[in-house]
């Protein structure tokens, strides 16, 4: 059979509340036209993100009733802890209430001011958490990905001839880790094959210098590796996944995204001395080492999703479902980044709306419009969201784990198209009021004069 279908039948339901487009345009008005300050039952469809937002199946619901909420010593903490040592065979698991977290007690641990760390591309949280620290937070994607139509099977990698020339010039003593996002959220969703993963490590050993994964998305990564990468298309997607953390020295990761999980993260390491030292300041902010500010029934709830997680089957499809969308309305001329990736396809908005420049957030405009015209919520992830260091701007519709069927991605698909053929009469927006971090949480924002 040809058709892919969600290898899942619905047991639970959350309705969805309509709205019109008066009300709809009244109600992104008064969030300062910021979709992330709308409230939640006013979005019809939410591609906000991917992250927390997954539907969790009748194992992990059976599974958190056997939580142990014990203080210390959680048998819950013990058996998630065995699913990640099997799959990433990382000596230390530090659990963490979410991704963010790890970075904050990794980056607080390794970096000091003045130093730089490199990723293929950084994460908003990850930026800000290694700016906090004063150091420097660097990207090096591959040239390749400039071009947002460009067709190429592994547009997440690294640069890592300009990885070299960063450790030559700063010196490799300036470097406390070198990072690599799987996949690249920020440059797009695309994935980093094992070939870049394999050079990076080389460069790592070579100087001395620890590498880490920010894993969030692994298992995503690992299939668009079982299926664009020759040597491992007779590889499972856990075979995959095990040799990519078997390269790192560690990693951070966020369990809301490829676990399944609505909460939870977690920091892993093999060096002793770090491990000693994440854990104290663990115990000041997030909790004791066997539970890291979650719920003994979260820990079960990600150690259940990491097994479902790389399930063949699922991961054809959630790969297929993505690229459905995308497929459907690049076909119809809306620029994406091509080729689609794993959680999200990105609309290149600067390509889509010509007529309004950077300075005026295409992607902010198009997220409004989108908003305003079907009760779609989607995110900018461009200059609103990383000022000077954006490279593109872009609009992300992250797609939640089995959350929606087929008809509701159509319905994105022909908003999606409606929107594009008034595409001229689309407005920019300016920033009337912001934070002084991760601004596009809060920025208020305005038509452009
Ligand atoms: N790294 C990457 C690549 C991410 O995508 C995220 C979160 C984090 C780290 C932080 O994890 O949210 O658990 O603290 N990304 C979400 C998103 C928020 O919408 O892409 P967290």
């Amino acid at each position: 059979m040809k058709t892919v279908i969600e290898p899942f039948r619905i047991k639970s339901v959350e309705p969805l509340r309509q709205t019109t487009r008066e009300e709809r345009e009244r109600l992104v008005s008064k969030a300062g036209y910021n979709l992330f300050t709308l409230e939640a039952r006013d979005v019809l469809i939410d591609l906000l993100t991917d992250s927390g937002t997954s539907a969790m199946s009748t194992e992990q619901w059976a599974a958190m009733m056997r939580g142990d909420e014990s203080y210390a010593g959680s048998a819950s903490f013990f058996r998630m802890k065995r699913v990640v040592q099997d799959l990433t065979g990382f000596k230390h698991v530090i659990p963490t209430h979410q991704g963010r977290a790890a970075e904050r007690i990794l980056f607080s641990v390794m970096c000091k001011p003045g130093q730089v760390v490199p990723n293929n591309t950084h994460f908003d949280t990850t930026r800000a958490n290694i700016e906090f620290t004063g150091a420097r937070a660097v990207d090096l994607p591959v040239a390749e990905a400039m071009d947002t139509q460009a067709r190429l099977d592994f547009k997440g990698n690294m640069d890592v001839g300009a990885l070299e020339r960063l450790i030559a010039a700063e010196g490799p003593g300036s470097l406390p880790l070198i990072m690599v996002t799987i996949t690249n959220n920020s440059g797009g969703g695309q994935p980093v094959s094992m070939q870049n993963l394999e050079a990076v490590r080389g460069v790592a050993s070579r100087y001395g210098i620890p590498f880490y994964l920010d894993a969030c998305r692994f298992a995503e990564n690992a299939w668009l590796i079982h299926e664009r990468e020759a040597e491992y298309q007779h590889s499972s997607p856990r075979e995959i996944a095990r040799r990519m953390f078997s390269l790192a020295d560690g990693c951070t990761f966020s369990a809301k995204k490829d676990a399944f999980a609505n909460i939870g993260g977690m920091l892993c390491t093999n060096d002793d001395r770090l491990a000693a030292q994440e854990t104290n300041l663990l115990i000041l902010t997030e909790g004791f080492p066997t539970y890291g500010g979650l719920a003994g029934r979260d820990l079960e709830a990600i150690a259940v999703g990491l097994e479902e997680i790389l399930d063949p089957d699922y991961l054809r499809y959630r790969i297929a479902s993505t690229a459905y969308l995308g497929r459907h309305i690049a076909s119809h001329g809306v620029p994406i980044v091509e080729p689609p990736g794993g959680h999200a396809i990105y609309i290149d908005a600067a390509r889509m709306l010509p007529h309004v420049p950077r300075t005026q957030f295409p992607g902010q405009a198009l997220a409004v419009e989108l908003y305003r015209h079907a009760g779609i919520r989607s995110v900018e992830i461009g200059s609103v969201m990383f000022g000077g260091a954006a490279r593109h701007e872009l609009l992300r519709l992250a797609i939640p784990r089995r959350v929606y069927t087929q008809s509701h991605i159509d319905y994105v698909v022909e908003a999606i198209l409606e929107v594009y053929a008034y595409r001229d009469r689309i407005r920019g927006m300016r920033i009337v009021e912001e934070p002084p971090f991760l601004r596009h949480f809060s920025a208020r924002f305005d038509w452009a004069q």
